[in-house]
């Protein structure tokens, strides 16, 4: 039998390129992947991406892309040539949006002669709450409208979702199996929960079927980065 793929990816929520590059050499031999968030970009820049894959490393670009169909799919496109494996549009930039965006990521790819990264749709953040939502001017509660924009991001062609832990077996019962989910909120019985209100340990989130799980706080965090992800993996197995 095949070896399971690693499927944590460990989020790389610092400030500078050197803290990040130090943990992708501790950390690559042990981990799926290295997630990109708005704080590590803004700061060192799509070098940091380069440096990165130089080492061999898989890339989520997690910039939460939300924009005019157009700019998202040129956005999509430089995120391409940049060699990135996943990245994140909000899918409350509707249809249009996320198609222009995964046909840009196919087309892109086929260029560059590289396989599309998956592109995910983000549905509600998981800091909104039904009053929030009511503020906006959504009148769906959470989960009906993660449902909505989930099935809306599958209709529209993506391949993948983010999602909460705790909305993995709902989302698992109305999508296509073939839809990749994402996610984070991943706690272990001795983490703090940080500011994660809605947590799984990481093995029951693969049990009720996420694909990949984003981990950060329990890892860059940890006194042994790298002991931290072994536990976590060996705790998969
Ligand atoms: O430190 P922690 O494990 O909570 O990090 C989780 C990562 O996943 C962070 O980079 C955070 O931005 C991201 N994320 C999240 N909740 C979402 C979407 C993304 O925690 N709904």
């Amino acid at each position: 039998m095949a070896p399971m793929r690693n499927p944590i990816l460990a989020a790389l929520d610092v400030a500078t390129a050197e803290h990040a590059l130090t943990l992708v050499q501790a950390l690559s031999p042990v981990v799926g992947g290295f997630k990109i968030g708005k704080e590590l970009f803004i700061s060192a820049g799509p070098d940091i991406v380069h440096r990165i894959r130089a080492q061999g490393a898989s890339v989520f670009l997690d910039l939460k892309l939300h924009d005019i169909p157009n700019t998202v799919a040129r956005a999509v496109a430089a995120a391409v040539r940049l060699d990135v494996q996943m990245l994140t549009v909000h899918s409350s930039g509707g249809t249009a949006m996320m198609q222009a965006a995964e046909e840009s990521a196919r087309a892109a790819a086929q260029k560059a002669g590289c396989p599309p990264p998956l592109v995910l749709g983000v549905t509600v953040l998981t800091s909104l709450d039904n009053r929030s939502l009511a503020e906006i001017g959504f009148t769906a509660d959470v989960s009906r409208q993660v449902e909505r924009l989930a099935s809306l991001a599958a209709q529209s062609g993506l391949r993948g979702l983010v999602c909460s832990p705790l909305e993995i077996t709902a989302l698992r019962q109305i999508l296509p199996a073939s839809i990749q989910l994402v996610t984070p909120g991943i706690r272990g019985s001795s983490d703090t929960s940080d500011d994660q209100k809605r947590t799984l340990n990481a093995r029951q989130a693969i049990e009720a079927g996420a694909s990949w799980l984003v981990i950060g706080r329990p890892i860059y965090a940890a006194p042994d980065p790298r002991a931290a992800a072994e536990q976590i993996l060996a705790s998969l197995a």
